[in-house]
């Protein structure tokens, strides 16, 4: 294909001046990884990644990466990528696997181009990653395998506890860990690495990676209760149409007869997911849930504190504060 920026499309992070140069170089990485002597697979992964994203993997690492000392950030601009690759593979399978019909405001890849090469687009996103992955050191191709191992687990282990009437919080817990996550976390620890962080130094960056990914999947449970859909690019109530259990959902179950009766059928009403998004909201526990999210932004601050004082940190702080913010 000839011109494939995704460039323009996706929405610049606040505060992202700092690493504006190193981001746009992930994405004129990723644009050349996506090429393809089929000209079907470039296009389905440019429907999906041309149509904006917040970029927030390859953020997070390259600002680790630089918070850590890192000086020339041309390996981790294709690490970055990497992230972008693999976080669009499991987007395109994910709304395969739950019939999502509207990504990044609007039609979704699946519903656009079907199932099948909607799959394939996936794999070969995933395999483009690995191709950049494998450039590194084992212990980064360990790290890489690791995190996606974890969000095949995840997407598996939610799929199993699909409308469960008994989901407790530390399963919860686990499915976000993996399908979520984990991905921040291999991001963060990849990019400490690179930039020769000390080994305990890496482990704290990975923490606060991992932090982040918690309270990221956090706020993304809340917004699908109250959120604006024209600010997240998607309905609300999907975890509840597709029996996904979020944490509001997991806890206001056992509070609410007329949700649990929603949450067990196989195919909610619109109408059924409305009344069931009433009963989340009445029942209380948001709160709680951003109380949750409030402490994983916490940790990850938190984790921060063994770095040097730099600009790099700053921003990092900043964007685990407007985390923290969009709970509110
Ligand atoms: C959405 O991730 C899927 C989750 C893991 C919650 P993002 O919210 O990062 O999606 P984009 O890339 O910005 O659209
Ligand atoms: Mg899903
Ligand atoms: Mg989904």
């Amino acid at each position: 294909m000839k011109s494939a920026s995704t460039s323009s499309a996706a929405p610049r992070p606040a505060g992202g001046d700092l690493l504006a140069a190193e981001m746009a170089a992930v994405e004129r990485r990723i644009d050349e990884a996506i090429r393809s002597r089929e000209s079907r697979l470039s296009e389905i992964a440019l429907y999906l990644i041309g149509a904006g994203g917040k970029r927030i993997r390859p953020l997070v690492a390259m600002s680790v990466f630089r918070a850590c000392g890192g000086d020339d950030p041309r390996d981790m601009v294709d690490l970055g990528a990497a992230l972008e690759l693999i976080h669009s593979a499991t987007l395109l399978h994910d709304d395969i696997i739950d019939a999502g019909e509207i990504r990044r405001g609007r039609a979704s890849a699946y519903l656009r181009y079907g199932a099948a090469d909607t799959l394939v687009a996936g794999d070969f996103l995933f395999s483009k990653a690995f191709e950049i992955c494998g450039r590194f050191d084992e212990t980064i191709v360990a790290w890489a395998s690791r995190a996606c191992i974890a969000l095949t687990e995840g997407e598996i282990m939610q799929g199993r506890l699909r409308r469960s009437p008994t989901v407790s919080v530390d399963e919860y817990d686990e499915i976000i860990r993996r399908k979520t996550a984990c991905l921040f976390e291999a991001g963060a620890r990849i990019a400490a690495r690179v930039a020769r962080a000390q080994r305990a130094i890496v482990e704290e960056l990975a923490r606060c990676g991992e932090s982040i990914g918690m309270a990221f999947q956090l706020v993304d449970d809340l917004l699908d209760v109250v959120g604006d859909s024209s600010q997240t690019g998607k309905p609300v109530g999907i975890d509840l149409r597709d029996g996904n259990p979020s944490l509001p959902i997991v806890l206001a179950l056992p509070t609410s007869p007329v949700l649990a009766r929603i949450w067990q059928q196989p195919e909610p009403s619109d109408e059924q997911v409305v009344l069931g998004l009433r009963e989340i909201r009445a029942s209380g526990v948001l709160d709680r849930v951003r109380d949750e999210a409030v402490a994983h932004t916490l940790h990850a601050a938190h984790a921060l504190a063994s770095l040097p004082d730099s600009p790099y940190r700053d921003f990092l702080e900043s964007l685990i504060g407007e985390l923290r913010d969009r709970v509110f």
